[in-house]
């Protein structure tokens, strides 16, 4: 099979730190199919050369060996071509049309590396010229508008040109190793689903830290904030790999079918719990891996005095009969104390306790870890007989918690296929079950976008997002939010 993707924003952020390295990388394991081009289209003039030595020289200052370098990237960059256009020129999407034309590929993939502004107006011309035919695929980079009312605005344009079937939303999430191993986990076990359930379990956390703060991105990130950058999307989506019934089939439908009503099941939010159950954060200056580091507001393109959050955390609830009355918490934040990302789900105690249980927190949860380590562990309680002499008489062996351990990258190998690499490669063979359907992002606006309201009044009250140090793990806000419940999140304890 051949293929030609032409990666729009082809010399963008996204494109080179994320997308290039992982064609890079399907391409050293032989995973992608032979004969296929990478297109780059950005606005400045470059020849085929040129951009690839563009490309060479940005890999090359990344330490990673994701990238490849010196004859390995030689041979990568054969694959690689470069087209100028302007998004907004007619004329330019003639010239990409014959540049396509040389060859005929039986998959062409439009990969929207873009400013979201731009996907409506990209995909109007894509079909005005012709470009949007049965062998076409176009992949949506999120963020997919700012809010719902965008949102649809985005998707119906899209829908004019292409057929459901043809559009792939990524959530790169989705394309995670331990993602995917969490719904094996859940579907490829009959062990879990009869304790997956208000029953056995109390509550459930989800947290995605990460140490890094805006980096070169701050106008972007400006204007957009964790709650439409993390939750709406990558938090959601675990939310409902966790909380989704098992579907009838593995076919893309069917899957995203039941992620649906997950989504349609999040508690509504009312005054009460929007002003109790969640928390927006912004970090202010602080020291991280004993480097200070300057606040949010210190940051390039930030604008002075901005409100835009970087940290959110939340309790909500889903209203069926497997979850009714667990509370699911998320929490996510730029310049947090660690790059650590998982799911905790935390067990209920016993219903008669025959031990004395001792008083530690930590036992009693399954842990699902997506980073950095990617593995899951099962937090018991065991007998510990490891006392000796006059107290092991005097004492019946007490409960000791101990952890069932499974390393992925152990287990599978360190070759296992990154998030955009699975994503890209499954674009190619025209797999969806890893992307997002327009209904499930409707739904994902329209549950958010309450909070994204009582902020709007509540910058209008002169009330801005509460500080926290980066390095820190938020506001304490964010720590009373569990602890109402009498939880704490994981690293608390
Ligand atoms: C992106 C966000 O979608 O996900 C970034 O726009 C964030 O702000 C990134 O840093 C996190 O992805 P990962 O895979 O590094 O956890």
């Amino acid at each position: 099979m051949s293929f030609d993707l032409v990666l729009f924003g082809g010399t963008g952020d996204l494109a080179w730190r994320k997308l290039l390295p992982a064609l890079a990388q399907a391409y050293r394991h032989g995973s992608l199919p032979q004969g296929g081009r990478i297109i780059g289209v950005a606005r400045d003039s470059l020849t085929d050369d040129e951009y690839r030595a563009l490309i060479r020289s940005r890999f090359e200052g990344v330490e990673d060996d994701k990238q490849p370098t010196g004859e390995e990237f030689e041979r990568f960059a054969q694959l690689l071509h470069y087209q100028r256009m302007d998004l907004t020129q007619p004329d330019d999407y003639q010239q990409l049309k014959s540049r396509l034309a040389e060859r005929n590929a039986d998959v062409v993939v439009m990969y929207l590396a873009t400013a979201p502004q731009l996907f409506t107006v990209a995909c109007e011309q894509l079909g005005a010229a012709g470009l949007a035919t049965p062998q076409t695929r176009v992949v949506l980079e999120k963020p997919l508008g700012h809010d719902l009312q965008s949102n649809r605005a985005i998707n119906a344009a899209v829908r004019q040109v292409f057929d459901e079937g043809q559009i792939f939303r990524i959530d790169h999430y989705l394309g995670k190793p331990s993602v995917q191993n969490l719904l094996a986990l859940r579907f490829g076990n009959a062990l879990f689903e009869p304790w997956w359930r208000r029953e056995t379990i109390a509550s459930i956390e989800i947290t995605i830290a990460e140490q890094l703060g805006v980096e070169a991105r701050g106008a972007f990130y400006d204007g957009t904030g964790a709650l439409r950058d993390m939750v709406q999307n990558h938090a959601l989506q675990l939310l409902c790999a966790i909380a989704m019934e098992p579907p009838i089939n593995a076919h893309a439908d069917a899957i995203r079918d039941e992620k649906l009503k997950v989504l349609r099941s999040l508690s509504p939010w009312t005054p009460t719990t929007l002003a109790q159950d969640v928390v927006r954060g912004q970090y202010a200056a602080g020291s991280l891996a004993g480097q200070r580091v300057p606040g949010y507001q210190g940051e390039d393109g930030v604008a002075p005095g901005s409100h835009t959050e970087t940290f959110v955390a939340l309790r909500t609830q889903i209203a069926n009969w497997r979850w009714a009355g667990v509370p699911f918490y998320i929490r996510t934040g730029k310049r947090l104390a660690a790059r650590e990302a998982h799911i905790a789900i935390h067990l209920r105690p016993t219903p008669h306790a025959i031990y004395p249980t001792p008083l530690v927190c930590g036992a009693n949860r399954l842990v699902i870890h997506l980073q950095p380590r990617d593995g899951l562990a099962l937090h018991l309680f065991a007998a510990a007989s490891e006392t000796r002499g006059a107290q092991a008489l005097a004492e019946a062996p007490g409960l000791t918690p101990v952890q069932l351990d499974l390393d992925f990258e152990q287990r599978f190998g360190s070759r296992r296929v990154g998030a955009y690499e699975r994503l890209l490669l499954d674009v190619i063979a025209g797999r969806l079950n890893l992307f997002v359907r327009a209904d499930e992002q409707e739904a994902a606006w329209r549950w958010v976008e309450p909070i994204m309201q009582s902020w709007q009044e509540q910058d209008a009250r002169g009330e801005g997002p509460r500080l926290y140090a980066a390095g820190t793990w938020g506001p304490g806000a964010a720590s009373a939010l569990v602890a109402r419940d009498g939880n704490t999140w994981i690293e608390e304890c």
